[in-house]
C-alpha cells in the first residue's frame, strides 16, 4: 500500500476475530517502531508483546477485570490476537542527556519542553498502528488507566522505572461499532493551521 493509502485508512478497530497474528506480521510492527525517531538516539522505550492466549487473558484480567466495564464499544476486543503494551523509560532519557555531548549533568527534568520519553514511544507506537494497517489487520490504541498499572505491573513482571503509555490491540478485523467519539467530526485545517503567524478563531 502507498504510505498516503495506509494514513487514510488508519482507524481504531475494535472488534478482532479470535485468531492469532502471523509471527512475521508481529516481527515487522516491532521492527518498524524501533525505527522511530527518538531524542539524542535515546530509545528509551520497550514493548511487552502478548500472544499467547494464557499472557493475553493475563492482560485482559489486569486492565479490564470486568470485562463489562470496557462497553458496548469494546466487546469485540478481546479476541484480538496480539496485545502489544508499549513503555517509556523516563531515566534511559536523563542518564543519555546527562552524557558529555548533551551535558545536562543535573538530571533536571525541569529542562524538558514536553517528555520526550512519552513522545518518542507514542511515535514507535504510530509506526505499529501503520504497519498493521499495512499488512491488512486492524488495530487499536487504548489507556491503561491508573487503577489497573500497579496489577499490570505484578502480572508481567514490569519494573516500576517503565511507564506503559497504554496498549495496542491488532488482530483480525471483525464488524465494529464505531466510537461515539468520531461524532465531533475531523477538524478542517481552516480550523487548525495557522499560516505565516497565529490567526484566531473568527
Ligand atoms: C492517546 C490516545 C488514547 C486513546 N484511548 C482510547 C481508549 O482508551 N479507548 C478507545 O476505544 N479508543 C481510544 N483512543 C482512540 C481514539 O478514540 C480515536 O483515535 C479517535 O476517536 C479517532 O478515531 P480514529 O483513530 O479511528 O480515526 C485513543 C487514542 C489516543 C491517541
Amino acid at each position: 500500500m502507498e504510505l498516503g493509502e495506509v494514513i487514510l485508512r488508519r482507524r481504531m478497530v475494535r472488534a478482532f476475530e479470535d485468531r492469532p497474528v502471523d509471527p512475521e506480521v508481529v516481527d515487522r510492527m516491532l521492527e518498524h517502531a524501533l525505527h522511530a525517531p527518538s531524542a539524542g538516539f535515546s530509545q528509551g522505550w520497550a514493548f511487552l508483546v502478548l500472544t499467547e492466549p494464557h499472557d493475553r487473558k493475563r492482560f485482559w484480567d489486569a486492565v479490564f477485570p470486568d470485562r463489562s466495564d470496557a462497553g458496548f464499544v469494546h466487546q469485540g476486543l478481546f479476541g484480538a490476537g496480539c496485545v502489544i503494551v508499549p513503555l517509556s523509560h523516563k531515566q534511559a532519557y536523563l542518564d543519555r542527556y546527562a552524557e558529555p555531548d548533551k551535558g545536562w549533568t543535573d538530571r533536571d527534568e525541569g529542562r524538558w519542553p514536553v517528555p520526550y520519553w512519552d513522545i518518542d514511544t507514542g511515535m514507535a507506537t504510530m509506526l505499529i498502528l501503520l504497519t498493521a494497517v499495512d499488512e491488512g489487520l486492524g488495530a487499536l490504541f487504548f489507556g491503561i488507566f491508573p487503577q489497573h498499572v500497579d496489577s499490570f505491573r505484578e502480572a508481567f513482571g514490569v519494573p516500576s522505572a517503565y511507564t506503559p503509555i497504554g496498549a495496542v490491540a491488532v488482530g483480525h478485523r471483525a464488524p465494529d461499532v464505531p466510537s461515539p467519539s468520531l461524532r465531533r467530526g475531523r477538524r478542517g485545517t481552516d480550523e487548525v493551521v495557522h499560516r505565516g503567524r497565529w490567526r484566531s478563531p473568527t
